[in-house]
Formats: structure tokens, C-alpha cells, sequence
């Protein structure tokens, strides 16, 4: 009898424009970003199994295996679906972590839908975005269903797009994280006059990522860049380097590059490297 195993692609994701509109009273952002999914993924492997488990592969730190969100999803998928089994679950690590690729919610995502194939598929889509949105805002976004997708909420109100002819893309990753709580704190601190209505222009102008690179613009790019001055330098190499669109992903570390071909992504690459010697480069294209 062959062994029962479901197997996931878990993209990481940039985002190609991010604005943050208000702070609620909960504490959480309002924000208005647009996701774009990347060929870069993480896998997993889920196997039926007398206990839950999990091994991760990869040489990409994930910190404690508590905290680990692949972890929670799975306790989150056996809460909601009575008398569904335990799994062996796998996880190969190739997105950097803490690194604003959206990495653990993405894997959290892939560990749900993974888990829901190997038990007859109990859930609906509608379910696993609502158990998806209580592990982290960037979950439902790797639930969607699309590689391009404008987000409102915290991120977890989505309106899929028409996605983009696929692109090469320079994924820059300087070795150090950023903690998106933190950079919110930055955000906040900056006082209230930084916390205005400033809406993504809607459609999003052109059918291209030159015409997005417009007018893209990423707000935790204030204030992380204050602190990281040698993210600015490289995202300013990427745009010297001929990128269509640079910006920092999410709230950081990575910052990213679109580029019109894979030949000027490698020289991009070793421009990085003059601005950021420690700086680890992944190179990637959007999926499409
Ligand atoms: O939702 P997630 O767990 O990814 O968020 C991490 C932290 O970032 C939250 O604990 C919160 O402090 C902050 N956050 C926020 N507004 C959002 C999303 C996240 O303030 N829309």
C-alpha cells in the first residue's frame, strides 16, 4: 500500500507597494499593500502519524519550534476539524525568516491546505482564510488563490488581480531580521501627523510593474531606513543597477529588485555586494 503524503509549495511574497493608513484602537495597522508571490518556496510534507511532529530542513534559522507558526497552524486545522488525525509534518526552509518574505505564513498556509488534503478536504476555502487570519494578517494572502492580490484590514481583506507576466527578480537579504511589531512601533512613534488617508491609486496604474514602480512607495521605508541606512544604499544600487521597481518588502530586512532580465539581475548582484559585502542574494522570478 502506498504511503499517504501531501506535499505544498509555500511562496514567499514581496510587496510591491505598502501604505499604512491609520493605528486602531486594538493596537493593529489599517494598511493598504499590494502581495506579489515569488518563485522562491518553502515546502511541506505532511504524512499521517500517531503524534504531530516537525522536522525542518534548510540551514535558515526558524527560531523556537513553540513559536513556530507551522506548529500553531497544525494545532489551529486539528481545533477546527473534530477527530482529524495528527501528521509528520516536513518543512524544507529556503525563505529567509524575520525577513518580510512572509516565509511563516506563507508555510502556515501551505500546512493547512496540506493538512486538508490529507484528511478528505473537511474545510472550504472560506474556513481555512478564517483560521489563516488568526495565525497572522499575511496568511489569507498565501490562501488566495493568486500570485497578485491588493490587501485592505490588516492585510487580510483581499481583492485577487489579474496576475503580471512573470519577471526576474533580485531578492537582497542584508543577514540581519526586522520585527514587524517593532517597525509599527517606529511607525507609531513618528506621532500622529505621520497617520493620514494616503489610498493606493486604484486600478493600479498600468499592466506592468514599470508603471506600478511609479508610483510605488513602501511607509515602513521612513523608518526602517532611519535605523538601516545600508538598505537605502541598496535599494538605491538596485534602482542604479536599472531595477523597475525597488522598494524594502513588507516591514524589511530584504529589499528587493524587478528587473527586465535575468542578465541584469547578476549585475545587479554583484553591485550588492560592493554596497553590502555580508548581504546573502536570491534570485527569483514572480510567479505569475
Ligand atoms: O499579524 P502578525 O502576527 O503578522 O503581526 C505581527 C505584529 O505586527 C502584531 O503583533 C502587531 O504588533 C503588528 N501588526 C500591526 N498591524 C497589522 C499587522 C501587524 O500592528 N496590520
Amino acid at each position: 500500500m502506498s504511503e499517504r503524503v501531501a506535499i505544498e509549495r509555500a511562496p514567499a511574497k514581496i510587496n510591491l507597494d505598502l501604505r499604512i493608513l491609520s493605528r486602531e484602537s486594538d493596537g493593529y495597522h489599517r494598511l493598504e499593500t499590494v502581495f506579489q508571490a515569488l518563485e522562491l518556496h518553502d515546502l511541506i510534507e505532511a504524512r499521517p502519524a500517531p503524534v504531530l511532529s516537525l522536522e525542518v530542513e534548510g540551514d535558515i534559522d526558524v527560531g523556537s519550534a513553540r513559536d513556530n507558526l507551522v506548529l500553531r497552524a497544525a494545532r489551529a486545522f486539528c481545533d477546527a476539524v473534530p477527530g482529524a488525525a495528527p501528521a509528520a509534518l516536513r518543512l524544507v526552509k529556503r525563505i529567509p525568516a524575520r525577513a518580510g518574505l512572509g516565509g511563516g505564513s506563507s508555510d502556515a498556509a501551505a500546512t493547512l491546505r496540506a493538512l486538508n488534503a490529507l484528511g478528505g478536504r473537511p474545510l472550504g476555502a472560506q474556513d481555512l482564510v478564517e483560521i489563516g487570519a488568526r495565525l497572522g494578517s499575511d496568511v489569507p494572502f498565501f490562501l488566495c488563490g493568486s500570485a497578485l492580490a491588493r490587501a485592505e484590514g490588516r492585510g487580510e481583506l483581499l481583492s485577487p488581480l489579474r496576475a503580471l507576466p512573470p519577471a526576474p527578480v533580485l531578492v537582497v537579504d542584508p543577514g540581519f531580521p526586522v520585527a514587524t511589531r517593532d517597525a509599527f512601533r517606529w511607525w507609531d512613534e513618528r506621532g500622529p501627523d505621520t497617520v493620514r488617508e494616503r489610498p493606493l491609486p486604484m486600478p493600479l496604474p498600468g499592466a506592468d510593474f514599470e508603471s506600478l514602480g511609479r508610483v510605488a512607495r513602501n511607509d515602513f521605508e521612513d523608518v526602517v531606513f532611519e535605523r538601516y541606512p545600508e538598505l537605502d544604499r541598496v535599494r538605491a544600487r538596485l534602482v542604479e543597477a536599472g531595477a523597475c521597481l525597488a522598494r524594502l518588502s513588507g516591514s524589511g530586512s530584504c529589499v528587493y529588485g524587478i528587473f527586465a532580465s535575468d542578465a541584469a539581475v547578476q549585475l545587479a548582484a554583484s553591485g550588492v555586494a560592493e554596497v553590502l559585502a555580508q548581504a546573502r542574494v536570491l534570485a527569483t522570478r514572480t510567479a505569475g
